[in-house]
């Protein structure tokens, strides 16, 4: 039986949110340039956003520059940048024909005039879709979100939109960059590190982690699958026992 067939429809994660990490040591493996890796793992992009869009997934949040990454050389993240910008334009027309909306998370503001011109059109070309939300997560960094955040709510406090006593993890919520999207119930990292690296630490405080040794280049469909089957597998009790839990099923 196939790994795909064995899937409950009925208990898929919302939403899935992925770091996809080993482009480089997938590019140094084979004697090739990092940013060999990272054009590669455009397919595996391809990969995971066409099989959530096929599940019926609503969310699916894809890690693909921190707020660290900008520390590399130079190099590589112009490297990085024109792949943004030559992989929206190319992935477009598949977004629409998939029904998916695109959407950003992230100090956007830091990215090259011409990135910001690309994700916009698409962002508006795509923003009538009904079927999956992808959200890239571009120049993101968690602790940046939640300081930003904390900023957010202070202006309002002082401007006597908000009061102290009004705050509270629902109005927290409504000032991060994942506004209105649910949290990930499922959170996959490739590449065999046993890390978060400063992603979503506020929206994850309850979600299932799935770690593979797939590298990114390599992950596909079925690795993807592998992860939900193994989430379906999974007692998510949020504090309360197990008894309890089936005492209410
Ligand atoms: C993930 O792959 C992609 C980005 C962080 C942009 P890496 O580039 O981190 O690959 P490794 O971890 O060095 O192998
Ligand atoms: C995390 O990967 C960021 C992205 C996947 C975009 P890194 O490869 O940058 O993470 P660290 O620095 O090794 O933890
Ligand atoms: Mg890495």
């Amino acid at each position: 039986m196939s790994v795909k067939s064995q899937l409950l429809k009925d208990r898929l994660p919302r939403h899935v949110a992925i770091i996809m990490d080993g482009n480089g040591r997938w590019a140094k493996k084979r004697g090739n340039m990092r940013i060999f890796g990272h054009r590669n793992g455009v397919k595996a992009v391809r990969a995971v956003t066409e099989a959530s869009a096929e599940l019926g997934i609503d969310y699916l949040t894809l890690y693909a520059f921190s707020t660290e990454n900008w520390s590399r050389p130079k190099s590589e993240v112009d490297a990085l940048m024109s792949l943004l910008v030559s992989t929206i334009s190319d992935e477009t027309k598949t977004l629409m024909k998939n029904n998916v909306q695109l959407r950003t998370i992230g100090n956007v503001e830091t990215l090259p005039q011409d990135v910001r011109d690309k994700l916009q059109t698409c962002i508006i070309q795509t923003s009538n879709n009904t079927g999956l939300t992808l959200v890239l997560a571009l120049s993101y960094s968690s602790r940046w979100e939640i300081s930003k955040a904390v900023k957010g709510i202070a202006a309002d406090v002082k401007a006597g939109k908000v009061a102290i006593e009004q705050i509270n993890d629902d109005l927290f919520v409504s000032y991060l960059e994942t506004k209105n999207i649910p949290d990930p119930e499922l959170l996959i990292r490739t590449s065999g590190e046993l890390r978060i690296s400063n992603f979503l630490l506020w929206q994850i405080a309850y979600s299932e982690l799935y770690f593979s040794d797939v590298l990114w280049p390599d992950f596909g469909k079925e690795d993807f699958y592998h992860a939900l089957l193994d989430f379906q597998k999974r007692e998510r009790r949020f504090g309360k026992t197990s008894d309890q839990l089936i005492l209410n099923k």
